[in-house]
């Protein structure tokens, strides 16, 4: 019988490998983007291998200005990716045999594929985590101007999407700046985890070479190494709890999304989104779409869909590796362009976003969202809270029969609703007196949002 199979792994095989098995197991089409991260892993792995004596200094030289001009001809798409070699650490390594002969054959000694695709995947996480913590501090820092701009613009701050007091633009915004700090901190605190060297696990058990893993895991600027062989080639936990974090980040980047797309419709017409980041109908000419947010509350659904994707391929794996763990890669690829383009996206939309700021206040004074402003008046006149809230609801429902807001009354008229109140009620009963007196940390006035955003200012440096 003829026999073609893989060079790399074929020794042990009578036939070749079926056409299209070869087109189902491949996972060069989306791991080549590894291929950076796999060079610097080969070039630590050969530097360790020459220092404890496994590859003479001249055959370490060689490979390592073999990937050099490995990693030249990718970046200028020389290079020719063949499916027949199935992944990118074949790929590279068949290229390198044919630059370097023997040296290159003599590159994979005391590791498998196994490690080498762990690392590879640590590498370009750690990579990828360092860009979208920058990426978060940037859109933090244009929700500090848009804050600053808008703090003392007064909008009907909102329970149950029903008007109920009213806030701050500004500390609305500052909420979502409270939320991407956390998710910096979930981030950098996921990062500690991915910083760990899997390489010489080998393919599961270690290997009986005389290898240094401190060394490769020193000259790869990892932080720990990961202490049983098992575990490292194995399990992706760092890969599904990045995609945890990520889908915490877009379920908050969805939620500001949601608010964005109602504040933009006519019935609200709070903001007003640039033109640049919508698009209009091809039918009803008056329309146009807030498409960005749209999009980014879209594509939060992909994201959530990777971490099950991720959670669902690890769950049934029994110890170490298995081919399942080839799965991981299209989720984790996903999931990171798909954040890092929503962040950007809407870094690049919020300073050219306009509030609305008469349409904002007088949408308040619609609500009667000083109505407890008028209960907590009460009870500072003596009344006990639940019946100030009586009086106070008698007083709405007045309000609603003759359309008119608490702060358009009477003073008459609201006499007779309590006998206590006096002509220094207008003063809380405005929008400008409600936000004011919520003056302590945390709270709505434009005084403390002024604060939280110098505060904040200074948590970026
Ligand atoms: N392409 C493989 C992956 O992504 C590399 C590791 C292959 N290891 C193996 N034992 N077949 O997981």
């Amino acid at each position: 019988m003829t026999k073609e199979t893989n060079k790399l792994w074929g020794g042990r095989f009578n036939e070749s490998t079926d056409d299209f098995v070869k087109i189902f197991g491949a996972s060069i089409f989306f791991d080549k983007i590894l291929a950076p991260y796999d060079i610097q892993g080969s070039i630590a792995h050969a530097t360790m291998l020459s220092e404890v004596g496994l590859l003479t200094i001249d055959e370490k030289d060689q490979i390592i200005s073999g990937l050099d001009q490995i990693l030249k001809e990718i970046d200028s798409g020389k290079f020719n990716w063949s499916l027949d070699l199935e992944d990118v650490h074949m790929n590279i390594e068949s290229r390198l045999t044919s630059i370097c002969g023997d040296a290159g054959k003599k590159l994979h000694t005391g590791r498998s594929r196994n490690d080498q695709v762990a690392t590879d995947i640590r590498l370009y996480l750690r990579d990828n985590v360092d860009g979208l913590l920058v990426d978060i501090n940037k859109l933090q820092i244009e929700l500090l101007d848009l804050a600053e701009k808008e703090s003392s613009t007064i909008m009907p701050g909102f329970t149950h999407l029903q008007a109920a007091q009213p806030v701050i633009f500004g500390h609305h915004l500052m909420a979502y700046f409270e939320m991407l700090s956390r998710d910096f901190e979930r981030l950098e605190e996921c990062r500690k985890r991915i910083n760990s060297s899997p390489l010489g696990a080998a393919a599961l058990a270690g290997t009986t070479y005389p290898i240094n893993r401190k060394r490769t895991a020193e000259l790869l600027e990892f932080e720990n190494i990961c202490s049983n062989s098992l575990d490292a080639v194995s399990d992706r936990d760092f890969v599904i709890e990045f995609n945890s974090v990520a889908s915490i980040i877009m379920m908050h980047l969805s939620r500001f999304s949601e608010e964005l797309i109602i504040w933009s419709s006519a019935q609200f017409d709070f903001v007003e989104l640039p033109d640049s980041f919508c698009t209009g109908s091809s039918i009803m000419p008056q329309k146009k779409n807030p498409d960005v947010p749209e999009l980014v509350r879209g594509k939060t659904g992909r994201v959530f869909g990777n971490l099950t994707s991720l959670l669902t391929t690890m769950k049934g794996q029994p110890l170490a590796y298995n081919k399942d763990n080839q799965e991981d890669k299209e989720p984790l690829f996903d999931t990171v362009d798909t954040l890092k383009s929503c962040l950007r996206v809407f870094t690049q939309m919020l300073p050219n976003i306009e509030a609305k700021r008469d349409n904002m206040y007088n949408s308040t004074k619609k609500g009667y969202t000083t109505a407890t402003d008028l209960a907590d008046y009460l009870v500072n006149k003596g009344l006990p809270f639940r019946d100030a809230h009586e009086v106070v609801g008698k007083s709405v429902s007045y309000g609603i029969e003759h359309q008119k807001d608490l702060c358009e009354l009477s003073l008459t008229e609201l006499q007779s609703f309590d006998d206590r109140i006096e002509d220094d009620v207008f003063d809380i009963l405005s929008l400008e007196g409600a936000v004011n007196a919520r003056d302590h940390l945390g709270a709505t006035s434009p005084n403390q949002v002024m604060q939280a955003i110098k505060v904040a200012r200074s948590s970026l440096k």
